[in-house]
């Protein structure tokens, strides 16, 4: 998968060297190019924004940078073999970005990020290349951050650890907390591992028990159990239907 990340702060995606996603770089799955958007700048001051038309606070990014970088990114990922770019858009007004939408990017073979600065990038750059490529702008929740790049680290992580090859264990995604299956919509429960006994602490019996029909149902409910205190909201969407043909198989 091809990356693209067009940035004011390109040292900002400097975490992208590091850990699961740096590897998966080193490795190959994952081919990553960070641009800094003030080489497409064509004044003394670099000037990436501008005042808002109809005035209010704060400032707008301006379209001709953001043009040339997108078509300069398109222009050599093409060149280099890739195909089918998307943009993505990290904005606090767009769509939820959810376990769902990571799954569905992971699937892409090239992402075009445009994290933003200030009150955003001008309208026009977004319909302009909506109608050159698929466009989503996507919010990493309900609060505003000072730019899009936090939420370009959060989404790229996201994306990468579902990338064949790049988990060591093919089966840990499996049970996370939003993954598609039986455990749908439920938060995952506790996990414990070796010593068997910490500060007074044991580990519940039924781990130790080796009873692997035992375990799975413990889990469930504990995964039920958190998600009701943490998620409400949540446990409304489950089916019950599927928890009893569950039990029925333990
Ligand atoms: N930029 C600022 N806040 C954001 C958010 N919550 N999600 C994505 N991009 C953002």
């Amino acid at each position: 998968m091809r990356l693209d990340v067009v940035t004011i702060f390109p040292e900002y995606l400097d975490p992208l060297n590091v850990s699961l996603v740096g590897k998966a770089r080193a490795r190959g799955p994952l081919d990553v190019h960070v641009h800094d958007l003030r080489r497409w700048t064509h004044d003394r001051h670099n000037t990436v924004d501008d005042t808002p038309y109809g005035g209010g606070p704060g400032m707008v990014m301006k379209t001709c940078p953001w043009g040339e970088a997108i078509d300069t990114v398109t222009a050599d990922g093409y060149e280099q073999g890739a195909a089918r770019p998307a943009l993505v858009v990290p904005t606090p007004s767009g769509r939820p970005f959810t376990q769902e939408t990571a799954v569905r990017l992971s699937r892409r073979p090239w992402l075009i990020f445009t994290p933003a600065r200030y009150e955003g990038i001008d309208r026009r750059v977004i319909d302009e290349y909506g109608t050159r490529m698929p466009v989503l702008e996507l919010s990493i929740g309900d609060y505003v951050l000072a730019g899009g790049e936090a939420a370009v680290l959060v989404m790229v992580e996201a994306v990468a650890r579902l990338l064949p090859g790049v988990l060591g264990n093919a089966e840990s995604h499996r049970d996370d907390s939003f993954a598609p299956g039986a455990m749908a919509d439920l938060l995952e429960g506790p996990v414990y591992t070796k010593p068997p006994m910490w500060r007074g602490r044991g580990v519940p019996e039924v781990l130790l028990s080796g009873h692997h029909g035992r375990i799975a149902r413990w889990r469930r409910d504990e995964a039920l159990r958190r998600t009701a205190e943490h998620r409400p909201d949540l446990v409304e969407r489950c089916d019950p239907a599927a928890f009893d043909k569950q039990d029925r198989a333990t």
